[in-house]
């Protein structure tokens, strides 16, 4: 039995799922898990040893050697170390974007970040985000929510973030690497992106960031496990 709920916050690239969830969990006081920094750093590990993500046997051996892996949440940015090394910049980059889409399809590096998502979330008390959580992760999540919006909104957003950084790429470009991603994570034949069944859908491309977390924040005061609250 929980002693806190679980919160699934699933959703395409850009639909502003880190922001939220990040600040809902600050709200309700949980535990944040950014699902999407693990299958980057998989991604950044394979890429720095030439590795191919098809190569099945080699993302099972990758899996194996890994190494700790620690994420840890603060303010507004998880940080994340792989061994003694801290990539949480490394992997925030297009390019790593691309790589962890491409690790995503494996069943190795899924299988693995399976155990360790299940492991620290199953005591609840968690906002959890990434593209299966609701479907695979924990399909038995007391909320789900699912958000989504326009391609063109999800770009510009994702461009901002890159410029505000100092990077450098032109809008035309981050579309077709949206693009790409939406068609990697919703055609995979693994845990494709898609919404969980009974999950709230929100399109946020209207909203503030503050709006989406206070509609999902109600959502989740309002309806705690085991009935409504009076
Ligand atoms: O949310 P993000 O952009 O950091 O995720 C990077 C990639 O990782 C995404 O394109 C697909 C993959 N991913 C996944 O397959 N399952 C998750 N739960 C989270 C991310």
């Amino acid at each position: 039995m929980r002693s806190a709920p679980i919160v699934a916050v699933d959703g395409p690239a850009g639909a502003g799922k880190s922001t939220v969830a990040r600040r809902l969990a600050a709200r309700l006081g949980f535990t944040y898990v950014d699902s999407g920094a693990m299958y980057r750093t998989v991604g950044l590990a394979a890429r720095r040893l030439g590795l191919d993500p098809a190569d099945e046997a080699a993302m099972n051996r990758l899996m194996t050697d890994l190494g700790r892996l620690v994420l840890r949440t603060e303010g507004e940015r998880t940080r994340v170390w792989l061994d003694s090394e801290e990539v949480s910049d490394a992997i925030r980059t297009p390019e790593a974007g691309e790589w962890a889409s491409r690790v995503s399809r494996s069943p190795a590096v899924r299988e693995g970040l399976k155990g360790f998502q299940r492991r620290m979330g199953e005591a609840g008390g968690v906002v959890m985000e990434g593209r299966d959580i609701g479907t695979v992760i924990f399909p038995d999540a007391e909320f789900k929510f699912f958000l989504t919006a326009s391609l063109e909104v999800r770009a510009r957003r994702r461009h901002a973030e890159w410029a505000e950084k100092g990077g450098e790429s032109a809008l035309e470009k981050t579309v077709e690497q949206i693009e790409k991603r939406d068609y990697n994570d919703r055609s995979r034949c693994l845990a494709p992106l898609s919404v969980p069944p009974g999950a709230v859908t929100v399109d946020t491309s209207g909203l503030t960031v503050d709006e989406v977390v206070d509609l999902l924040f109600r959502r989740v005061k309002a309806e705690p496990p085991g009935g409504r609250a009076g």
